[in-house]
């Protein structure tokens, strides 16, 4: 397993690229399957996250060419069960249910696994598939779901207990693009990345109006048809590495990002004590550290609130600003597990029941410390960046799935991280 070496004490300076949405790009992939006609989807990181959806729908028949950052996918016959292992691995790959039950009447997936950032149910996919007439059975990890008579639209309300669902609302939109009838859809989440699947379906044929609101409604279609379509930025990434300018940089410019998806990132930033400039047409900002910093109170939220994917990174960033944070995940609650190793750093966190009280410290030391979940790497290797000595992050695979080429890009912006391949 590769490890990440981040000596620091560099300072960050210069510009990179954000690079395109993961969590964009995984629902739009898995749409393919909407369409026996190409559909050449460009901008697709290439993480291990996007490669194993790509596999999921190889497996299932799709035809698929991938050159740098675009996708060319045709899914003219495809199968209508998931390979067990390979959705096993990665918890996104439950986005091919929707789609897949729609195209084919049917569709087997295995039930995804849990995670360190906690229980990742997904009850709220079935209450809506349901509704759309799918029936449901569970047997041997798998889920089944079966709709002979096909799909009727219906009024769906996809409330949780922690919010709405990002991908429970991808399911259900993209099954009723070709369901008979109107579906509503209300208490949908509304994050960038599913009026970004919305863009995407609508390009395809599909009519669908509210996405990016709480309410969407899908007129069902006969067929769709093959698209084009580049995807939106990611905003995580760019968040990720507005953190590290703000930790470590003089003036660190990021480009192609998309400024009304970063409002509740910028505010938290900015609050802490630094400053973010964007260029006139937003799709390029640049941050400048602080003098005078203080801590903040931060509560994740669905979009437009602060993300919960952004709560470990900002964990980081606020160990060393000066005076008390409180920083609160009702998204997920457990998704703390970065404190335990920004803590063997020497971070002075308390967490308890979903809320982690930060004291900010001085300086953090280097440690070998272990990367648990995708975000919670990100967030050691932001801590890394500005700790006394040598920081050995292992377990590298995890931030391999949702950050494209992160060592590239910060060996770019002049920081001093090197790839330790496993022998
Ligand atoms: C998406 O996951 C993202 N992943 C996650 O990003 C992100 O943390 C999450 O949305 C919240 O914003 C992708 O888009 C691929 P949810 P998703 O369904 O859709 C509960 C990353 O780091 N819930 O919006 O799986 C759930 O337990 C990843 O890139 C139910 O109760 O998350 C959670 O508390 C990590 N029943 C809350 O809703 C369900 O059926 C939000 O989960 C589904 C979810």
């Amino acid at each position: 397993m590769d490890k990440l070496l981040v000596h620091g004490g560099s300072t960050l300076r210069g510009s990179i690229n954000i690079s395109g949405s993961k969590n964009a790009s995984l629902p739009i992939l898995a749409a393919s399957l909407l369409t026996g006609e190409p559909c050449i989807i460009r901008r697709v990181p290439d993480v291990s996250d996007t490669n194993y959806m790509i596999q999921i729908l190889s497996a299932l028949g799709a035809d698929v060419e991938r050159s740098s950052g675009t996708v060319r996918i045709t899914c003219e016959d495809v199968a209508d069960e998931a390979p067990y292992e390979l959705v096993r691995r990665m918890r996104a790959s439950i986005c091919v249910m929707g789609p897949l039950l729609a195209r084919k009447g049917r569709c087997v997936v295995s039930l995804p696994g849990g995670c360190v950032i906690g229980d990742r149910p997904v009850d709220l996919h079935l209450r809506g598939l349901e509704a759309l007439g799918a029936k449901v059975e569970f047997e041997g990890g798998n889920i089944t779901l079966t709709a002979p008579d096909g799909l009727r639209g219906a009024e769906i309300d996809l409330r949780g207990t922690h919010g709405p669902t990002v991908l429970g609302t991808d399911n259900v939109m993209m099954a009723a693009t070709l369901a008979e009838g109107i579906t509503i859809i209300e208490s949908a989440a509304a994050e960038p990345e599913v009026l970004d699947l919305a863009n995407f379906l609508n390009a395809m044929g599909a009519k669908i109006t509210g996405a990016g609101t709480r309410r969407i409604v899908i007129e069902g279609v006969k067929e769709l048809h093959g698209v084009e379509h580049t995807v939106i930025p990611d905003r995580i990434e760019a968040g990720t590495f507005m953190a590290a300018a703000a930790l470590a940089g003089e003036g660190v410019t990021l480009r192609r990002v998309c400024r009304d998806h970063l409002k509740a990132i910028t505010a938290a930033i900015e609050q802490s004590g630094h400053r973010v400039e964007f260029n006139p047409t937003g799709d390029s900002c640049t941050i400048f550290r602080g003098e005078t910093l203080q801590g903040v109170n931060l509560n994740t939220a669905p979009f437009p609130g602060y993300p919960t994917d952004m709560q470990a990174q900002m964990t980081a960033l606020l160990a060393t600003t000066p005076g008390i944070s409180v920083i609160k995940d009702a998204i997920f609650p457990q998704r703390f597990m970065h404190c335990a190793e920004l803590k063997r750093m020497g971070a002075d966190i308390k967490v308890d029941n979903g809320t982690a009280i930060v004291r900010g410290v001085e300086k953090l030391s280097a440690a070998p410390v272990m990367a648990s979940d995708l975000r919670a790497s990100a967030a050691l290797v932001l801590a890394a960046l500005t700790a006394k000595g040598s920081t050995e992050i292992s377990r590298l695979y995890h931030i391999d799935r949702g950050y494209e080429h992160i060592d590239e890009k910060l060996l770019m912006l002049g920081a001093n991280v090197e790839r330790v391949k496993d022998r």
